[in-house]
């Protein structure tokens, strides 16, 4: 099924409001969701609307929480959300960090006690649209061996980067998983196999089966896990909040918030170099990247979210590409079908 943008983010408003968010932070989450849709990101686009309705509706997600922004320093802030949605609640801490570090070349602003924030490159294209350097990285439940371990301790735990050239955006956005969770589920909605670099089974063996995944694999084995740690370590430990696999699991108990923990980095270029020349730098650099020589097999090297960026303009012509059950769930009356609490995160 192909719906327009705006179809699209009006259907998941109109749920999420269903479910009981205020028709302000529907609109909020609609608009991160979207854009991941948009962007062909599907694992953390629409398909997620029933299982953010359901735990809105069994009391896991704030819908009327009390926001508190307290500077605790000219260049650092914290954002607690007070377990209302993570988009919203990232999104405003955003647009402080925007504030702050146009008005002193840094800030790091850590977001407290959130739900899940959806993809984290919504936020620092916030920031590269205003003409500085984004970075955010948060906390996920925990779900990814550790390099030579048989038992999950680390979440998928992103980052994203985006910085302004002259007339585009680089983005890079990645979890430090080989793939991110959602792209099982996605394969599971598909009825898909994966790859066996993806995801191990109960015995820590390599499965391509989407339903017999029990936990997730880090990128670049010691390297990944290396990242993902760092992630934990800014996003929670940093920020006052569980760590490891103390983080909450997104599935276990819908009853409950999540206080999950994301952090904000936004430089401002002009307080490093000339604003113009870095713009037009970028821009180079996207620019060397595409004339690279392709390897064999390849027509054209990429730079970071250009893929994401094509995929965008094609979907703003054609519509954006949403799996029917998904589709039938958003149009139906149904807020959601119990399908998510309770469960072991891995279950079929
Ligand atoms: P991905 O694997 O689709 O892409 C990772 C990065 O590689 C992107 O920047 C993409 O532009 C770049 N890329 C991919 N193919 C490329 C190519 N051929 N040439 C050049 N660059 C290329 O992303 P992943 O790891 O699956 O993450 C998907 C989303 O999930 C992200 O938006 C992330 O923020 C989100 N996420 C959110 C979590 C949360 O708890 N809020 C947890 C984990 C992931």
């Amino acid at each position: 099924m192909r719906l327009t943008k705006e179809e699209l983010k009006d259907l998941m408003k109109k749920k999420l409001n269903k479910a009981g968010l205020t028709e302000e932070h529907a609109d909020g989450v609609a608009d991160v969701l979207v854009h991941a849709d948009a962007r062909g990101v599907h694992s953390h686009g629409a398909m997620r609307v029933e299982y953010y309705a359901e735990r809105i509706a069994k009391g896991g997600l704030n819908t009327a929480p009390n926001f508190k922004f307290e500077k605790t320093g000219p260049t650092t802030a914290i954002f607690d959300g007070d377990n209302g949605v993570g988009h919203v609640a990232a999104k405003l801490a955003m647009d402080e960090a925007i504030q702050m570090a146009k008005e002193n070349g840094i800030a790091v602003v850590g977001v407290r006690r959130i739900g899940h924030s959806g993809a984290l490159s919504y936020f620092v294209q916030q920031a590269a649209e205003q003409d500085l350097i984004g970075l955010s990285l948060c906390q996920s439940d925990p779900m990814v061996v550790p390099f030579g371990g048989a038992e999950p301790y680390y979440g998928t735990n992103p980052i994203a980067f985006a910085a302004p050239g002259e007339d585009d955006i680089i983005t890079f956005d990645m979890a430090t998983t080989v793939q991110a969770w959602g792209k099982i589920l996605h394969a599971r909605s598909k009825n898909e196999s994966i790859p066996d670099t993806w995801a191990v089974d109960k015995n820590g063996e390599p499965t391509t089966d989407p339903f017999n995944v029990n936990a997730l694999l880090p990128i670049a084995g010691p390297k990944g896990y290396g990242l993902m740690m760092m992630v934990d370590v800014l996003s929670g430990i940093l920020l006052g909040l569980p760590f490891g696999n103390r983080v909450s699991s997104m599935y276990h108990d819908l009853s409950e918030g999540r206080n999950l923990g994301q952090l904000h980095i936004v430089i401002n270029p002009e307080y490093f170099t000339n604003l113009e020349t870095f713009k037009q730098n970028i821009t180079t650099t996207m620019s060397d990247l595409n004339n690279i020589k392709p390897a064999p097999g390849f027509d054209q090297v990429s730079y970071p979210g250009q893929r994401s960026a094509q995929r965008e303009a094609a979907y703003m012509e054609k519509g954006i590409e949403i799996v029917d059950d998904v589709y039938e769930y958003l149009v139906s009356d149904v807020v959601h079908n119990n399908a998510y609490g309770n469960k072991d995160p891995f279950a079929k």
